[in-house]
């Protein structure tokens, strides 16, 4: 019988950046906006300090975006040209129309690529990443640009305590690209996304889309900033990605024990500890920047793989597992090998 070869191309990260702004906003800053304490931040989420992008800096959600991905380029060495397609994980767009990915495009001078924003909230850059790695294995793409990043102080209600103390800006960005002869090794093993929509209003911003409009009377409503219910996200959370990681794992056939490093998702350093302790991770193989950080939603994973890396926690041949969980609900995992 004719044998049939098929090309099994593989997706490597082939750089990473990341930006975080200057401004810090500390939890001494938050107890004189809203009633809290810094007790009560560090023993309830981990969180000391968070990045903010100052309004008296010209820049927005794209500008962070594009800073981290010049790093990802000269990690990867790669001129922006040979970019085929640039996905942007964000829900702070700097513009309802065109995408954030358009932008970032044109200020990279990357002209011609495919560019679009992938919206999943928290779980986004897991998701743009598995998109993009889907475009590399199918041969579609050699070189994509993945980002996440966020302007989160841009829709957090600094009057709410049960969100403003928990979210920052920044972004992350990573290079991935078709595997080389001699790279099978290497690479996205395994990815999983899922998603429930039944949870919608569990973390979401009410006002201001196409199905209610923001209007003269209703703009200075709350409903325009970020509502969550943190105590059933923070149940789901566990539980999802946890789920989420055992089944990267399964689908790669390794186990938690082979795996170098965990970068979650930073939502809270309880969460990211119950999911350790679940998957039998100790302090040493889990990765944790919260505390400086605070929640930077889709711009929290590559940031922390950035700093993993940059900071020699994670090198070549290192096997990493990065999970994620946000608004939607959506949340998912994906299991890679530098
Ligand atoms: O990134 C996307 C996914 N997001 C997450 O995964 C976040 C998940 N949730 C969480 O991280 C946690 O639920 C929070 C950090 C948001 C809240 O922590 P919690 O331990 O679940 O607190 P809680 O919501 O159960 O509130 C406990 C108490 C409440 O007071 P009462 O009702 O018991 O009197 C809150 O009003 O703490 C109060 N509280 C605060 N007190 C001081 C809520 N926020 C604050 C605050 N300072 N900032």
């Amino acid at each position: 019988m004719e044998k049939i070869e098929t090309a099994v191309r593989n997706a490597v990260i082939r750089g990473t950046g990341h930006y975080i702004p200057p401004t810090v906003l500390t939890n001494a800053d938050l107890e004189r906006m809203v009633d809290t304490s810094n007790n009560w931040i560090v023993e309830r989420t981990g969180i000391r300090e968070r990045r903010i992008l100052n309004g008296d800096r010209e820049w927005g959600t794209s500008d962070m975006a594009v800073a981290a991905a010049r790093q990802a380029l000269a990690d990867a060495q790669m001129d922006p040209s040979r970019l085929e397609a640039i996905l942007v994980a964000t829900v702070t767009p700097d513009f309802p129309l065109p995408s954030t990915a358009s932008i970032v495009q044109l200020k990279l001078g990357a002209s011609r690529s495919a560019v679009m924003d992938v919206v999943a909230a928290c779980a986004g850059f897991i998701y743009a990443l598995s998109v993009a790695r889907a475009f590399i294995v199918s041969g579609v793409y050699r070189n994509v640009l993945v980002i996440g990043v966020e302007r989160l102080s841009s829709i957090t209600n600094y009057q709410d305590r049960n969100t403003c103390v928990l979210f920052g800006d920044g972004a992350g960005a990573a290079i991935l690209s078709r595997g080389e002869p001699g790279e099978e090794d290497k690479g996205i093993l395994s990815t999983f996304l899922s998603g429930d929509g039944q949870y919608k209003d569990l973390l979401h911003i009410p006002l201001g889309g196409s199905s209610v409009p923001l209007t003269a009377k209703n703009v200075d409503q709350p409903g325009r900033f970020i509502y969550m219910d943190g105590r059933e996200v923070f149940k789901l959370a566990v539980r999802e990605m946890a789920d989420a990681a055992e089944r990267v794992l399964a689908g790669a056939g390794v186990s938690a024990d082979d795996v170098d490093m965990l970068i979650p998702h930073q939502a809270n350093q309880r969460i990211i500890e119950a999911l350790g302790k679940r998957m039998n991770f100790g302090p040493d193989r889990v990765f944790v920047n919260i505390d400086r950080l605070g929640n930077t939603s889709s711009a929290s994973v590559p940031i922390a793989l950035d700093e993993a890396r940059r900071s020699g926690r994670i090198g070549p041949g290192s096997l990493v597992l990065s999970v994620a969980f946000g608004g939607g609900l959506t949340w998912g995992a994906v299991l890679y090998r530098l």
